[in-house]
This record gives structure tokens, C-alpha cells and sequence, in this order.
């Protein structure tokens, strides 16, 4: 089975981007044809900056290696060194209309956040079409959000292969129900355009402040209190179910205030990623071996995705005089 997604290289990934995405593509690695590149053309599409682009493709780069990503094993690459997704972009934007693009969420969320409505957003679904149809993706693990672009990419693959023949592989969406919403620190969506995420990477000095910041109410230590809010959800999601009933008890005995259990947190976060965060230190001081990796992977990423473009080439008659 072949596997495929992309994370957007918009900021810095947080706890939220962690247990929905990337935890799970690192899973998949162990049982699939795992497929994962850095979204650099889509973060475009929100960051203007050419060093606050670079910094933020290096930096999920790093993320991903550290936290396990093995391009041995896997294809990873970044977007943009592979140009026929770029190609396969131009010739899938036929087999979409206006209107039905004018009916993403994403378009018209982003836009409500006051991101400037570009071409270029706008044919964001179309770019993603293409990522995963280049590669001959069979299943595309992705957040809630992304449902709709996905639809988009069968309609077009659909569309496609009834006008030039059965060429294009039908993806399925991967949607897992079970990771909720991570919350963020004020108990919004864990969301960089809000401000409230968890870099688990950060610095510890950083973590402990993202993390003294979390809101809860105004109980003492020596109150009762509700084994609920962005608190106890984020803490959670690094317990099994043994451990979420002992933090539920925590919260309900009086003699434990809200500071120790953040700070249990803190402790809790820096041994999930204590490892990744060793090993992304060290990858950061290698970018020579980091820049080689990433050349293989868009090597190995092209030859598939060469033959593929090959072959739509020939179907609609781009392919002339041979
Ligand atoms: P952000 O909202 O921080 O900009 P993105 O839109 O880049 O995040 O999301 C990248 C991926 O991470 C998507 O698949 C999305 O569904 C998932 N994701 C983002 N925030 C959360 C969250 N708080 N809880 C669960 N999944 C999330
Ligand atoms: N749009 C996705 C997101 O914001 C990122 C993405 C780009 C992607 N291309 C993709 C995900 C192809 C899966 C497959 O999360």
C-alpha cells in the first residue's frame, strides 16, 4: 500500500500537527510504502518572506528526520525539487472548474482570516491533486480539514481518466476520527494562526512558559477540580488510559495545585520528544548530510513521478513528432 501526505512548511509544527499527522505517517513507515515531502509551493501561499520560507522548510525537515523519519526506508523530499508536480498542476487545472473551487472551506476560511485571496491559493487544491496523483498515492492520511481536498483530487483523477484513459491511481482519504482536536493553550483549536501552540522542539526555557500558560480556572491547591480543559486534554494525549484515570484523580484530590501538574507536563513533553530533540540538535549541526538526504529522496521521488508525467504527456497530446 502506498502511502502519501505533506505537511505545510508555514511555521513551526506544534502538538496539534504532532498527533495528527506526523505520528501517524511515522507509524505507517513501519508497515508501508511511506511517501512524505515538505509542502513548500502551498506554504507559499501564506508566507511571503524568502528567509522565513527557507527557515521553516529546514526546520520541518529537521523535525521529521529527528522524530524518525528514515529516507532509506521512505520517500521524503521536499515539493519543490520535484518539478513534474508543477507540470502535472498545469495540466490536472483543466479538469476543474471556478465554481467548484470556489466551494473550498479552505479558500474561503483562509480568506475570512485575512490571507490575500491569490491565484495561487485559490488553485491550492490543484497543486495538492497533483502531489498526490503524481505519485500513484493509494491512501493519504490528512486532518478533518482536508476532506474536501481530497474529494476535489478524486473528482479530478475521475474527470482525467474519462477523457484520456484509466492513467491516474484513485486515492482514499485517511482520516483518523479518533485524534480529536488538539486544544491549545487557551483551549481554541491548537493553531499556529492562533498563537496558542506547543513547539515541542522549542527550547526547554520556551517550553515551560508555553506551558505555565496554559488557561484553567482559578481553584487552589487545595480545591477540588474538573478533570477537563485544555490542561488535562493536552496532558492526555501522552497518557494511556491508566494514566488519564490517575491524572483525572489528581485533579479531583485536593493537594494538588494546577502548577505541579503543568510541571509534570513539562516533564511528561521533554521525555515523549527527549530523543527527536537529541537528535534533531545533532542533524542541525550536519546540514551537509541533512542537504544529501533530501537530494536522494527528490531523486527518488522523480523516478516516479517521471514515467507517470510520461505518460500524460502522450495521453493529451503533449508528446509530439514521436
Ligand atoms: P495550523 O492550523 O496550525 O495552521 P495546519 O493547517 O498547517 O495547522 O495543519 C496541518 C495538519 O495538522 C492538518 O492535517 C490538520 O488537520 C492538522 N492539525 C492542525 N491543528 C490541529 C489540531 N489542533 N488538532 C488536530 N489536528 C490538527
Ligand atoms: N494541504 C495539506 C495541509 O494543509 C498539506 C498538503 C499539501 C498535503 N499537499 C498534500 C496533504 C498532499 C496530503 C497530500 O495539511
Amino acid at each position: 500500500m502506498r502511502i502519501l501526505s505533506g505537511i505545510q512548511p508555514s511555521g513551526r509544527p506544534h502538538l496539534g500537527n504532532y498527533f495528527s499527522m506526523m505520528k501517524r505517517m511515522l507509524e505507517y513507515q513501519e508497515t508501508s510504502e511511506l511517501f512524505c515531502f515538505v509542502a513548500s509551493y502551498h506554504a507559499m501561499t501564506t508566507v511571503e518572506k524568502g528567509e522565513d520560507l527557507a527557515r521553516n522548510i529546514e526546520g520541518v525537515v529537521l523535525d521529521f528526520l529527528a522524530l524518525g523519519m528514515d529516507p532509506n526506508r521512505s520517500t521524503f523530499w521536499v515539493q519543490s525539487d520535484v518539478p513534474e508536480v508543477t507540470e502535472l498542476t498545469w495540466i490536472l487545472s483543466m479538469q476543474i472548474t471556478v465554481p467548484q473551487l470556489e466551494l473550498a472551506h479552505s479558500f474561503k476560511d483562509k480568506v475570512a482570516q485575512g490571507i490575500i485571496p491569490s491565484g495561487g491559493l485559490f488553485i491550492y487544491p490543484i497543486l495538492m491533486a497533483a502531489d498526490i496523483l503524481a505519485f500513484r498515492s493509494e491512501k493519504v492520511p490528512v486532518g478533518k480539514d482536508q476532506k474536501q481536498h481530497l474529494e476535489f483530487t478524486r473528482d479530478i483523477a475521475r474527470r482525467f481518466n474519462n477523457v484520456y484513459g484509466d492513467i491516474l491511481t484513485m486515492p482514499e482519504a485517511d482520516i483518523s476520527e479518533d485524534v480529536a482536536v488538539v486544544p491549545g493553550l487557551d483551549g481554541r483549536k491548537m493553531s499556529k494562526s492562533y498563537k496558542n501552540t506547543i513547539d515541542f522542539f522549542a527550547t526547554e526555557k520556551d517550553l515551560k512558559k508555553a506551558v505555565s500558560s496554559i488557561v484553567t480556572d482559578s481553584k487552589g491547591v487545595d480545591d477540588v477540580k474538573e478533570p477537563e480543559g485544555p490542561l488535562y486534554d493536552i496532558y492526555s494525549l501522552f497518557l494511556d488510559e491508566d494514566g488519564r484515570k490517575a491524572l483525572a484523580d489528581r485533579f479531583r484530590t485536593p493537594g494538588t495545585g494546577y502548577g505541579h501538574i503543568k510541571m509534570d507536563l513539562l516533564k511528561a513533553i521533554l521525555e515523549h520528544f527527549g530523543e527527536a530533540r537529541e537528535r534533531r540538535a545533532a542533524l542541525e549541526k550536519d546540514p551537509d548530510t541533512v542537504r544529501d538526504m533530501l537530494a536522494a529522496g527528490a531523486k527518488k521521488a522523480r523516478a516516479v513521478a517521471a514515467p507517470l508525467l510520461d505518460e500524460v504527456r502522450k495521453a493529451t497530446g503533449l508528446r509530439y513528432m514521436r
